[in-house]
């Protein structure tokens, strides 16, 4: 199957099974089904007749209860592969019920939300920083025609393009088509690029400098292969959820380990001219109902989020990537508070253009955007991939709908201005107008296919221009600039180290220490199917199958292995042949029984399990995405124990090492007298094998820490922790009452013991921290200083442009289902009321809170520097994270009366020590850092009377020092 097939499927919904090969369509089935001519694709009169979808402005709808019949449906659909025959049966029962007058329920709208509204738009263009690619950007939209900016505003459709997304070019202008590609680990689709290891082992590493180089390796590969604009980092999810099916593509759950790590990502993509998306804005949680449709329901499910839990946790992240600079955010499928986030003007408009004060475009994740003028008002610039409500189908909410509604004034000028000179300014800034670095050209290679030759437009039938689109260009770098070195120090500092009983680690190459007077080699055995090749790392598209070793999750932010080393192959390598005897059995149902002699010979075992998720369009094995628990998968935790216990004849040391998406229960068999060591080598990527075994022969010294909590039950997490499996109603809520407490939060507030905390990982050698000094740079006060003005968004003659900018151009011949600006003839635009949003005529009141790129500049002002003298006294040269954290329990006054968690991350420095070398440390705490969301003063808040206690260590349950600001 060539790539397009096995993409454009996947992408449609298709659910495979791909469980001993068999393959078993299942949600595009339910969801063609589900889908009628009855459910409206928006045409012209959408803009004039109809009810704007989503207008953030109205009530809560009330909580539905989930009924019995379609929570089985949901199970079956989502969780078994067998039953089409079953699902058919049911579909048609549904319809008949759905004919019989149920269809009201169905087709229920989202009720507007809890999000008020928030309009107009805020102009771009208020920075100082931008202001130079604001004013060449102004100058070549005004030289634009009315077609050529609905252009840049919109996906050509799915497959239409050599990239994942494409925009149309404003070819009078000299202004390209943009092409956008996944994602976090790498560049998706693309042959000869690295699959670098995924954000959470880069969020594993707690290295700044890795997660900038490692950024500006991604950044570079995606340049070279033509890509102007890169769908990640991801720091939505944030992790809510320990089994959310795409936690793997950020960085950990914490939010200032997600924003450090997304801001040096960012800087790093972006200094190779590459824009960064940041994604998701914000909520998008679980896979499980995030998009209409693609659960069998018509709406995507709402995330209720605080405004408190918005600003300090979910937005946080988000908040640092605007600083950073981004270029683009992505918002999710979900809706945030009952209005779809695309759609949703206090989020878009209110939070990110005005109080973050973001310069760059928002482009909506793949059919997120739910209604057209509605979603432009709301703050949207882009749309992707360019169809409206269905995949595939050519019907856009923009394209020409757009230019009908710029010309009956449904959809005002000076939006659709603004929204252009964004992704110019972006463009600019990037520097992408120089033409030694992106030649205009578009891709060098295709999404969907392998072949050298194919067609640019793959996804319209009319397309049979061949052409080649496959160069085959080797971005990988080489010699010292190898992009794998890079790979490999991220997988390696990002396994963490969590039991290392009687210093059973690293291991010798030549086995047995010589002066121990072992006489025979040392015979080590490998068990598990994770150790081993598998099929190879691509046999699944999207790997969304869970065989072999795991190198990553599934989905849109998975990528096409170079190669993976498998650890089996590493590990066999590294061995002196002449002292030890490596046997591997790459299975996780080794011949025990038959061949006990497998186990009883050995003396060290080293078993490989894991546990896989991904992105929700693909599900394997009963997995739609979110994990269904947080055991290892394939029965690990029975392997696991057989080894251990026969190891040796139960003498031999069993070294457990865990390949995962996230947090898994280690409980059962952590405390087995013969496991002396567990690695949690989270997801590696490509250099998999040479990394742990690295690790494992001392090579390098372990130095990652838990990007998050292990606990001891799904439950320990917390009631919020518990992905929604059955839909609660026709539009699913999660409501995020546990507001600040996830993960370590969660834990420290309840006193929950876990198996292993956040931060925690051990070293081969010892630290110690001494000398925490505190001091203060700026006086406290409470409020930050007043919002700066900014500078004045370039202005437009903000005029209804001539019909005949958008009119088809004779001759012109259209591609089937390729989305394009124009109107086919005049009477197209139907002229009368456009129903805007309630509150669109209040113009709201800047916020405090903003004023420059990242909010108000006194919020990056640093309060307070803190020093230690970090000291490895240990044995042998390594690297140690030195954590701080916050604690407001001395605060006095006002402050007192706020609710905060025991303690909170607020910054990391990782250093490498030769053995008794001492360094001392720096952090830099912000007002930010200082502040807390007060929701009535809608402003960050600094508390002023009693102290902030801070608490410097290696994880955060063993903090080591204490000072106070
Ligand atoms: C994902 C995005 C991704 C996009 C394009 C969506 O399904 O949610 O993260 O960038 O597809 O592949």
């Amino acid at each position: 199957m060539d790539r397009r097939d096995e993409a454009g499927q996947s992408r449609e919904g298709l659910l495979r099974s791909y469980k001993r090969g068999e393959s078993i369509p299942m949600r595009k089935s339910l969801e063609e089904a589900y889908r009628s001519d009855s459910e409206s694709d928006l045409d012209a009169t959408e803009f004039l007749d109809s009810e704007p979808l989503d207008t953030s402005s109205k009530p809560p709808p009330p909580a539905h209860q989930p009924a019995t019949w379609l929570r089985t449906l949901q199970n079956i659909c989502a969780r078994r592969s067998k039953c089409i025959l079953m699902i058919i049966f049911v579909l048609i029962i549904f319809w008949m019920i759905l004919g019989g007058g149920g269809l009201f329920l169905y087709k229920q709208k989202p009720v507007d939300g809890e999000s008020p509204p928030w309009y107009p738009t805020p102009p771009g263009g208020t920075v100082a920083q931008w202001s130079e690619s604001y004013n060449k950007a102004a100058e070549l939209v005004k030289k634009m025609t009315l077609a050529e900016k609905v252009n840049v505003t919109t996906g050509t459709g799915w497959q239409m393009g050599l990239a994942v997304g494409n925009t149309g070019p404003a070819i009078h202008v000299g202004f390209p088509g943009l092409a956008l590609q996944d994602g976090p680990l790498g560049l998706r689709f693309a042959d000869n690029a690295t699959a670098f290891p995924a954000g959470i082992t880069v969020g594993a590493t707690w290295n700044k400098e890795l997660m900038y180089l490692r950024g500006r390796a991604h950044g570079k590969e995606a340049r070279l292969k033509g890509i102007n604009v890169l769908l990640g980092p991801c720091v939505g999810p944030l992790g809510r959820m320990p089994a959310g099916g795409r936690n793997w593509e950020g960085f950990g759950t914490d939010p200032v380990l997600q924003g450090i790590a997304a801001a040096q990502t960012i800087k790093g993509i972006q200094e190779e001219g590459v824009m960064a998306t940041i994604k998701h804005f914000i909520g998008n949680e679980q896979e499980h109902f995030r998009q209409s449709w693609e659960w069998g329901l018509p709406n995507a499910m709402s995330s209720n989020i605080d405004d408190r839990t918005l600003h300090e946790m979910y937005g946080w992240p988000f908040q640092d990537s605007v600083k950073a600079g981004v270029a683009s955010v992505m918002c999710s499928y979900q809706m945030l508070n009952n209005s779809y986030s695309c759609g949703n003007s206090k989020l878009l408009n209110g939070i990110l253009k005005d109080e973050l004060g973001f310069q760059g475009f928002v482009q909506s994740d793949w059919l997120a955007q739910r209604s057209g003028v509605g979603s432009a008002l709301a703050g949207l610039d882009m749309t992707m991939p360019g169809d409206g409500l269905k995949w595939a189908s050519g019907k856009s909410l923009w394209g020409p709908e757009m230019s009908k509604a710029v010309l009956n004034g449904s959809l005002p000028i000076e939006r659709l201005n603004d929204m252009v000179t964004r992704v110019v300014a972006a463009w600019y800034q990037l520097g992408q107008d120089d033409k030694s670095k992106f030649d205009g050209q578009g891709p060098n290679f295709s999404s969907w296919t392998n072949d050298k030759m194919g067609v640019i437009n793959a996804g319209s039938p009319d397309d049979k221009d061949t052409k080649v689109v496959n160069k085959f260009i080797n971005v990988q770098g080489s010699g010292e600039d190898a992009h794998s070195i890079i790979a490999r120090q991220v997988a390696v500092e990002g396994s963490v180290l969590l039991k290392n009983k009687d210093n059973v680690l690293p291991l010798s190459k030549d086995g047995w220490p010589s002066d121990q007077g072992h006489e025979i080699n040392m015979r080590i055995g490998i068990f598990g199917e994770d150790s081993g090749e598998g099929n190879g790392p691509n046999a699944c598209p999207d790997r969304g199958c869970n065989q072999g070793t795991l190198g990553s999750g599934w989905g849109s932010g998975a990528v096409e292995f170079p190669y993976l080393i498998s650890p089996a192959a590493a590990l066999k390598e590294a061995f002196n042949k002449d002292r030890v005897y490596v046997t591997d059995y790459p299975t996780n149902s080794p011949p025990f029984k038959s061949t006990p002699v497998i186990l009883k010979d050995q003396d060290i075992c080293i078993v490989f399990a894991n546990s896989d998720g991904g992105e929700g369009y693909i599900a394997s094995e009963g997995i739609s995405g979110d994990r269904n628990d947080l055991y290892l998968q394939h029965n690990g935790d029975n392997l696991i124990t057989e080894v251990s216990e026969g190891c040796g004849d139960g003498r031999g040391s069993t070294i457990v090492v865990i390949h995962s998406v996230g947090p898994v229960i280690l409980d059962k068999w952590i405390n087995l007298p013969g496991i002396k060591a567990v690695i949690m080598a989270n997801l590696p990527g490509q250099e998999s094998g040479n990394a742990i075994a690295d690790i494992l022969l001392g090579k390098v010294n372990p130095s990652g820490k838990l990007p998050y909590t292990i606990g001891k039950s799904l439950d320990d997490y917390g009631p919020g922790a518990k992905i929604l499996y059955h839909a609660n109603g026709v539009i699913p809520q999660q409501t995020f009452s546990e507001g600040l407490y996830i993960d370590y939060r969660h834990f420290d507030k309840f006193g929950v013991e876990p198996t292993y905390e956040f931060g925690y990982g051990l070293s081969y050698t010892k630290f110690q921290f001494a000398n925490l000094r505190v001091t203060p740079v700026l006086p406290k006060s409470s409020l930050p200083a007043p919002r700066p003005t900014g500078i004045a968004p370039p202005k437009f003659e903000d005029v209804i442009p001539d019909a005949s900018e958008a009119l088809l151009p004779k001759g012109f011949r259209k591609l089937k289902k390729f989305v394009y600006p124009y109107i086919d003839k005049l009477s197209d635009i139907k002229k009368g009321k456009y129903p805007y949003p309630e509150g669109y005529d209040i113009q709201q009141p800047p916020s405090q809170a903003g004023g420059d790129e990242g909010g108000n500049p006194d919020l990056w002002n640093v309060y307070a520097n803190v020093s230690v003298d970090l000291t490895n006294v240990g044995p042998r040269g390594g690297k140690e994270v030195a954590q701080l954290y916050l604690s407001f329990a001395d605060l006095q006054g006002e402050a007192k009366h706020v609710d905060f968690p025991l303690k909170v991350l607020r910054g990391f420095e990782k250093v490498y020590l030769e053995p008794n070398e001492t360094q001392t440390v720096h952090f830099n705490l912000t007002r930010r850092d200082f502040s807390y969301w007060d929701v009535v003063q809608q402003n960050w808040v600094m508390p002023t009377e009693g102290s902030f206690t801070i608490r410097v260590g290696t994880s955060s349950r063993d903090l080591r020092l204490t000072g106070w600001y």
